[in-house]
């Protein structure tokens, strides 16, 4: 901090060392007589006075030490002081030093003159040493408060930048929290609509399941009574033998039982994918669960099961899993399961792309056929997943971005760039686990997932 003491020295502070310095006035003034005497009166009171005689010498002296002020005289041989003072006021090194010009008392152009060249005042001479004291002490003191407010004014100027940056990095933060809430409550609202389709179909699909079990009992019986009675009357009369040769009554009888065994084997599947959906939309979202993480996979699989299928420019999507022995995983499993649908849906829009500029081959082994492995492991008490396809994979500055917020390079509406985000976020933030990914263009991209068996208290978020 600088500051003006009561004697005319700057005291600067700071945490290792005091030191004084002088206020220095600039005379620059070619008759020795007012020379000495200018020195004479100003260090008596205690400014520090350095002599130049004219242009030259006075310039070296400004352009290598610090002065406060100058005093210039008028009349100076090669360049007088009003072209110095024209110099001195165009460098911006040296146009915020106040000048006060030495002028004959009588001369009132000259004055005027010298103040609209910049300067701030004028003396006269000859001089009247409380004069010049008082009009030095009055400019140096406003060159002081300029100083200082030049300071202040610098320090609002930064402390308002840095404000600025940090209220726009705030509303950043903002936007990305409101994206991510959407998200989630997207996939929140999905979960309930998906909860409650599952819950509509459940109640009609236990009526079938039930009355299956009893329309079978029904049509054993009824079908024992018809084989009886063939038994017991080989010979019905002409309608009937016309009526049973008419409907296949033969083949009916061998058919009814696999067809309604059919109808539960549909039944039961229709039961298992219910419960499919309802487990990929548990609504224990915030609950830890001991669970298998290969239901979790499989579950998704499911869901995503129709953008497997092969379309006009692409086969089916084949699925390779190799999965290890895994035992029961702590973890928030429907927060997993939408880390998975975030993965594979990623690995199937880079598989819709081709790789490069080929095209998946459709029966022709020359091509490749678009896959996606997922294969699972367990390492000290860690279980790694692993996804790897053959899509068309990134550049390195699209791999760096993967993870920020809001980053896609699929078409407006179709990615909303905060899949891998939210993953990230779900397994390392609230699973203590990593996501990493290690990607070739036009060849393919890995996304390994490690989550811990059990979560140790310590690092629990
Ligand atoms: N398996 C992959 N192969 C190639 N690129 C990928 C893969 N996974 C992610 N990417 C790239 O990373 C970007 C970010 O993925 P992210 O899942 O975060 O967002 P998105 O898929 O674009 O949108 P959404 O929010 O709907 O998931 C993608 O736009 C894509 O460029
Ligand atoms: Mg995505």
């Amino acid at each position: 901090m600088n500051y003006k003491n009561s004697s005319n020295k700057i005291l600067i502070d700071n945490n290792f060392t005091s030191l004084n310095f002088l206020e220095t006035i600039l005379v620059i003034e070619d008759s020795t007589f007012n020379q000495n005497f200018l020195k004479i009166v100003l260090e008596n009171e205690e400014y520090r006075v350095l002599i130049g005689i004219d242009y030259e010498s006075g310039i070296k002296i400004v352009q290598n030490q610090q002065v406060d002020l100058i005093l210039l005289d008028v009349m100076l041989p090669k360049i007088d002081g009003f072209e110095i003072c024209r110099l001195l006021k165009a460098d911006s090194q040296t146009k915020d030093i106040p000048i006060i010009f030495m002028t004959a008392l009588s001369n009132k152009e000259e004055k005027v003159k010298g103040l609209s060249l910049g300067a701030v005042d004028y003396i006269t001479k000859p001089f009247q040493q409380e004069e010049v004291i008082a009009r030095i002490q009055v400019h140096l003191k406003l060159r002081r408060l300029n100083l200082e407010l030049d300071r202040q004014k610098q320090q609002l100027e930064q402390r308002v930048q840095e404000r600025t940056a940090e209220l726009s990095q705030a509303l950043e933060e903002l936007k990305k929290t409101q994206l991510q809430l959407v998200q989630r409550e997207k996939i929140s609202l999905l979960g309930q609509l998906v909860a409650g389709v599952a819950h509509e179909v459940n109640n009609p699909l236990g009526f079938i399941s039930n009355n299956l079990h009893y329309a079978n009992q029904y049509v054993q019986d009824l079908m024992n009574i018809v084989k009886l009675y063939q038994k017991q009357f080989p010979n019905p009369g002409h309608e009937i033998e016309e009526k049973i040769e008419e409907s296949d009554l033969e083949h009916t009888l061998e058919d009814l039982p696999k067809l309604i065994c059919s109808m539960k084997l549909g039944a039961n599947r229709i039961h298992g994918m219910m419960q499919s959906l309802r487990n990929f939309s548990r609504s224990d979202r915030n609950q830890k669960k001991s669970v298998d993480i290969h239901d979790g996979l499989e579950t998704t699989l499911m869901i995503l099961q129709h953008r497997l299928q092969p379309r006009r420019k692409r086969p089916i999507i084949q699925v390779i899993k190799e999965y290890g022995n895994l035992p029961q995983v702590e973890c928030y499993p429907g927060q997993l399961n939408q880390v998975f649908m975030n993965l594979l849906a990623n690995a199937i829009d880079a598989l819709e792309e081709g790789v490069g500029n080929r095209e998946w081959g459709i029966g022709k082994s020359e091509f490749p056929t678009p896959q996606i492995k997922i294969s699972t492991s367990l390492n000290n008490q860690q279980v790694t997943i692993r996804f790897t396809d053959n899509g068309q994979g990134m550049s390195e500055s699209v791999q760096s971005n993967i993870f920020n917020s809001c980053f896609t390079t699929k078409p407006e509406g179709k990615g909303t760039g905060l899949g891998l985000l939210i993953s990230y976020q779900i397994v390392v933030d609230q699973h203590g686990g990593e996501l990493n990914c290690v990607s070739t263009l036009g060849k393919g991209t890995e996304l390994t997932l490690k989550i811990p068996v059990r979560r140790s208290k310590a690092s629990t978020v």
